[in-house]
């Protein structure tokens, strides 16, 4: 049998209580990670850890947090280290969508809340991720990462989305962070990626496009090579493989998950 990819690393998932980040635990936790779940929900992080839980033994735990004010995120780490061990695995998944308006009829408080959550909330979290790894002992006989970060953008970061200009500010963004943080520490060995993806199955997903109206799923399909929707398993796979060391020496990529769509 195969060896766990992730054996006794410590990972924490921000947004993992739904959708693609409850994937992206599972997976962790399969291959061997513990996992700190952060989220505002509550409920929804419970309903992960029951899933984590009754298929494996390592220890999970979660912590209610909102990643866009900064003495929770000091406490999201604090607990982490606390109940599980050193972090060395960020998974930087919560997002919001926001509301879907031009960008003229947009208010200020649109724009703060998506840009807190989407990118500020990011930043925070990557920021005493950093500096936590930075102090922790460094190993020189292994070229392996000590810190590995995948922050969780989206395609439209890269090709914009009409009523969509805030929520797509905010994820390219997240590329850029993804980009410069991959090239601050060498020494350290923190790499750095981002995963794109196209439209995935999730409640963001169905929010996004109801609120459209007249849409229609099949049509839109017609302009995604694969025809279809993506799963939030098709994207936990991925992230997987980033934080794993056969990504060993991948660093600042932004790696699309589309089906295709938008290449
Ligand atoms: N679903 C898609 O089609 C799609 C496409 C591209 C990118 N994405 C990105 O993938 C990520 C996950 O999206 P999803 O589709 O699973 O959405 P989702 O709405 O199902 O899940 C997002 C999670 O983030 C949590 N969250 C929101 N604000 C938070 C905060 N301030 N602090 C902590 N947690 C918070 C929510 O409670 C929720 O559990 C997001 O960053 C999203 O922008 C999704």
């Amino acid at each position: 049998m195969e060896a766990p990819k992730l054996q006794k690393k410590v990972a924490i998932v921000t947004g993992g209580a739904n959708g693609i980040g409850r994937a992206i635990c599972k997976i962790l936790a399969k291959e061997g990670a513990s996992v700190g779940i952060v989220d505002i929900d509550e409920a929804g992080m419970k309903g992960t850890l029951e899933m984590m839980s009754s298929a494996h033994e390592n220890i999970h735990c979660f912590v209610k947090a909102d990643i866009s004010r900064l003495e929770d995120v000091k406490r999201v780490f604090e607990t982490v280290e606390d109940r599980l061990d050193k972090c060395t695995v960020l998974v930087n998944n919560a997002g919001i969508e926001g509301v879907q308006q031009l960008v003229g009829d947009l208010d200020e408080n649109d724009i703060d809340l998506v840009l807190n959550v989407n990118l500020k909330g990011n930043i925070l979290m990557t920021n005493e991720f950093v500096k936590r790894v930075k102090l922790s002992d460094v190993d020189n006989t292994t070229n392996e990462a000590r810190g590995c970060i995948v922050n969780i953008a989206s395609i439209v970061g890269k090709t914009g989305a009409p009523g969509m200009s805030i929520y797509s500010a905010s994820k390219s963004g997240v590329i850029g962070l993804t980009k410069s943080v991959a090239q601050e520490y060498p020494t350290s060995r923190i790499r750095c990626n981002a995963i794109l993806p196209g439209s995935i199955d999730t409640a963001m997903f169905s929010r996004v496009f109801q609120s459209i109206p007249g849409f229609n799923v099949n049509a839109y399909l017609q302009i995604v090579p694969q025809r279809r929707i993506g799963t939030p398993e098709e994207v936990a796979n991925v992230c997987l493989h980033l934080v794993s060391d056969q990504s060993s020496y991948v660093n600042g990529v932004a790696m699309e998950v589309t089906g295709g769509h938008a290449c």
